[in-house]
């Protein structure tokens, strides 16, 4: 699905050469708070980058601090100094360290305070998804990003995915008309990372679990809502009004808990506030909806449903199966009365391509996330060479994480409708396009 045409590449080559030279040339400094799952498999990608050096690494467990040091070492770069010794060390880290930015990918309850302090000691910060879990926080973000002009953005890695890159590309070369509706949403079966289960199997509630029992809404909406929000210029031209979510019967935590440690276990009784699958209905302030679902505790196979709707054709992507699509413009011979076969995405991957890939997609595919974990650490560290704004504005990482919360408000309410705040401040009216841009190297 993501194998990139080699020609493109190599053509692309000398490009790419010039770009790392000038990179290495303008070091990077970077700090990482939270070094377990996420943060090491950040780690990698990041000692990957061109003139990017990890200098400092904190974690309350030491173990993982230590394991990810090693990473560093292994790969042939500085030991980074560690901060392990406790829940707020990672102060230390901000007054201590000289940092371009730091990395914050710990528990979602961390995120706002951990990234608001690293702005107010004059870091930027790259937040881990989604950035907030309350309205609060998101505001927090906005303002303190505001009043200390220290960037801040979000990891949102399906941003550079090639895929939702190439189909933004396509929309805006008028292939798919206005787009109308779009859905979309995280259908990963995720209860592993709920309980101490793949490790020590334990059975012990993890952070994720935690939310999972104290929370009902969609606790994950920014992954699949991120692409949605790039083709129908959220922020960027109009806006999410307010939005209206129902939940569900939650037994999926439940089954699977007798299922794996039998039906005494404490983790088979507990009550578990958050619903098998909630749906958010979006509304828009130009009329147009949207539907993002969160779907994490049911047995079914990774299926996140990416449907986008234009007045001229459409694209279907029910990740991580191949994406297809229809456009009148090219499927359609004006005559038959019913040629709406699908098509395969493949062939419009290779025409559209974002420049990005062309010239970093064979290197960014050695890395997770089929190579957008490469990509958006290449994005952010290079806004931060450049001094220019990161790819991800703050202002759009809250807003798509505030749907977690808001939707949260709207199950309390039976499905009430609940407005979305202009965390733009009315800019949202003549921001420009969403665009990544070309200005990498
Ligand atoms: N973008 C993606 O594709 C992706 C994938 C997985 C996880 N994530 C996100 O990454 C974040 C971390 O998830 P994870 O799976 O790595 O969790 P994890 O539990 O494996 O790792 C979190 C780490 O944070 C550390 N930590 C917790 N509180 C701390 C504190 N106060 N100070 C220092 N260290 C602290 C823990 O010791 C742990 O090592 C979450 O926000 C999650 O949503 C994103």
């Amino acid at each position: 699905m993501n194998k990139i045409d080699r020609r493109t590449f190599v053509g692309a080559a000398a490009a790419v050469a010039a770009a790392e030279t000038r990179a290495a040339e303008t070091p990077v400094r970077v700090g990482m708070i939270g070094a377990g799952l996420r943060g090491s498999s950040l780690l990698r990608p990041l000692l990957d980058l061109p003139g990017v050096e990890v200098v400092a690494i904190c974690d309350m467990d030491d173990n993982a601090a230590a394991k990810a040091r090693k990473t560093c070492v292994d790969a042939g770069k500085p030991q980074p100094t560690i901060y392990a010794s406790g829940p707020e060390d990672y102060r230390r880290l901000l007054d201590v360290e000289d940092l371009d930015g730091v990395i914050v990918a710990t528990p979602w309850e961390w995120h706002a305070t951990m990234a608001v302090a690293a702005l107010e000691a004059g870091k930027a910060a790259a937040i881990e998804v989604p950035v907030a879990t309350t309205v609060d926080e998101c505001w927090q973000l906005v303002e303190t990003a505001g009043r200390t002009g220290v960037s801040a953005t979000m990891l949102e890695n399906w941003v550079y995915r090639r895929e939702p890159l190439a189909v933004l590309n396509i929309a805006r070369a008028g292939l798919l008309g206005e787009i109308v509706y779009c859905e979309s949403g995280y259908g990963h079966d995720v209860r592993g990372t709920k309980f101490d289960s793949r490790f020590a199997d334990t059975g012990d509630l993890r952070w994720r679990g935690e939310h999972t029992v104290t929370r009902n809404g969609n606790l994950y909406p920014t992954h699949q809502f991120a692409p949605v929000a790039m083709l129908m210029d959220i922020n960027h031209g109009t806006r999410i009004e307010s939005l209206i979510a129902m939940g569900g019967v939650s037994q999926g935590m439940n089954q699977y808990a007798v299922d794996r440690w039998g039906p005494d276990h404490p983790n088979a009784n507990r009550v578990y506030a958050n619903s098998d699958r909630t749906n958010v209905l979006l509304q828009l302030e130009d009329g147009r909806t949207a539907l993002n679902f969160h779907d994490t505790q049911s047995w079914h196979p990774r299926d996140d449903g990416h449907k986008y709707q234009g007045t001229k054709g459409m694209v279907r992507w029910p990740f991580p199966a191949a994406g297809s699509i229809w456009v009148q413009e090219r499927h359609w011979d004006g005559k038959a009365v019913d040629a709406r076969r699908w098509h395969s995405l493949n062939p419009f991957l290779d025409e559209f391509d974002h420049p990005i890939w062309k010239m970093y997609g064979e290197r960014a595919l050695q890395f997770g996330h089929n190579g957008a974990d490469w990509m958006e650490l290449r994005g952010w560290t290079e806004s931060l060479r450049h001094g220019t704004p990161p790819p991800v504005s703050i202002v759009d990482a809250v807003t798509w994480s505030a749907i977690g919360p808001l939707s949260e408000e709207s199950i309390i309410g039976k499905s009430k409708s609940v407005d979305m705040p202009d965390f733009s401040k009315g800019k949202w009216k003549t921001n420009s396009k969403f665009e990544l841009r070309w200005q990498w190297g």
